[in-house]
């Protein structure tokens, strides 16, 4: 009986479950077309591709653009913020608690910058009359680990916005050409300078936090543009912030194109009989490379597939190409050694590496030694 009590309490739960979560209003999952296990790193990328393609700008045959933006805007804001997403994912929309709720705008231009959208940048077909705040370029250093994988960096950007303060200013000044007449027949013109009245506006320092999306097989040299983010004109708008990539040196790989050049030194004894081994890449995985030729120095070998992707379709990547570097005998071989009478100590000299012992792989090396002792 009390066995039946818990089962029947079972369904209720399942089923208050089901209703809840037909109940809970729109499946933020399903709107940033990522998986409930998403990371936060997914959900920008998403959000950031989405938001671009579903802006009203662009979208301005759509009745319902509006709706979808707002719906990407509070998806966004609600799986990014983990205790936002922790309530959304065991309550539904209803269980969110009331709170602020930061405007859509702010989270898009934490994205692509202050003057929310401007197809392509062409800011250049503006009115060449406002006056402009200059540029600013950052150089945004990143790892070749980020390059392979993409990342998002947050910038914490503490920056002068103009802020409307009492009183009224001067503005838009220009000089005008201004005709009196002086008495029948005479007129003087005069040029003089004329200005608007405007609210008065005060610089505030304020912070914000962009998200700069280092995508993956991003080049050295890229630029990513936040519209507005540069430095403020109090007469006019502002520059742009650019950001600009800088790729660092890695102590293992480096870079050309999309390829990834690394050195590996062999000991003798597996540049001769072969050997096994696992690299392990920039992600971490690991890249299995088997020989069972000779290998000289300075010997290539590439694997297709294992180089970086490729910044414009990454489902292509380019190659690793790994060189070998064989690492001979430091110790001066003695004659005896020379005439191959000694064939294990030999062995034993330069095979720190192999566990296996000295006898069993001494054949192949003595036998070598001695063709070049000879020689
Ligand atoms: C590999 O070795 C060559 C020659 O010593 C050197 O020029 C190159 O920078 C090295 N590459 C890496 C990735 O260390």
């Amino acid at each position: 009986m009390a066995k039946k009590g818990m089962n029947l309490c079972n369904v209720c739960c399942l089923l208050l479950y089901v209703a809840t979560a037909v109940l809970a209003g729109r499946d933020f999952y399903k709107i940033l077309g990522v998986s409930k296990t998403a990371s936060i790193r997914d959900i920008k990328k998403a959000y950031r591709k989405l938001a671009l393609q579903l802006h009203p700008d662009r979208n301005q045959d759509d009745p319902k653009a509006q709706d979808k933006f707002a719906d990407l805007g509070a998806a966004y804001e609600v799986l990014s913020d983990e205790e936002k997403r922790k309530q959304y994912d065991m309550y539904g929309e209803d269980g969110l608690k009331e709170g602020h709720h930061s405007s859509h705008n702010d989270i898009f231009s934490s994205f692509f910058g202050d003057f929310g959208f401007m197809f392509g940048g062409n800011r250049q077909q503006q009115d060449k009359n406002i006056p402009r705040g200059n540029d600013i370029i950052l150089d945004l250093e990143v790892t070749l680990e980020e390059v392979y994988s993409g990342n998002f960096v947050e910038v914490v950007r503490n920056k002068p916005v103009a802020k409307e303060a009492p009183g009224k200013r001067k503005c838009n000044c220009r000089q005008e050409m201004k005709t009196t007449q002086l008495g029948p027949g005479r007129f003087q013109m005069t040029q003089e300078t004329v200005c608007d009245e405007c609210p008065n506006v005060k610089l505030v320092n304020e912070e914000r936090t962009l998200e700069v999306e280092i995508e993956q097989g991003v080049r050295d040299e890229m630029e990513y543009p936040f519209i507005g983010e540069g430095e403020p004109h109090i007469d006019g708008e502002p520059g742009d912030l650019r950001f600009r990539i800088k790729v660092l040196k890695h102590p293992v790989f480096e870079r050309r194109g999309d390829d990834l050049f690394t050195n590996v030194t062999i000991s003798l004894v597996e540049a001769l009989v072969g050997f096994e081994m696992d690299i392990v890449h920039l992600d971490g995985h690991k890249v299995h490379i088997v020989r069972d030729k000779i290998t000289k120095p300075g010997a290539r070998m590439w694997k297709k597939g294992e180089g970086l992707p490729n910044f414009d379709n990454i489902n292509i990547r380019g190659s690793l190409i790994i060189t070998f570097d064989v690492e001979f005998p430091q110790t001066q071989l003695d004659d005896q050694q020379k005439d191959g009478e000694e064939e294990p100590a030999l062995l034993c000299v330069t095979s720190t590496d192999t566990q296996q012992g000295c006898v069993v792989d001494a054949e192949p090396l003595c036998l070598f030694l001695q063709v070049s002792g000879a020689s």
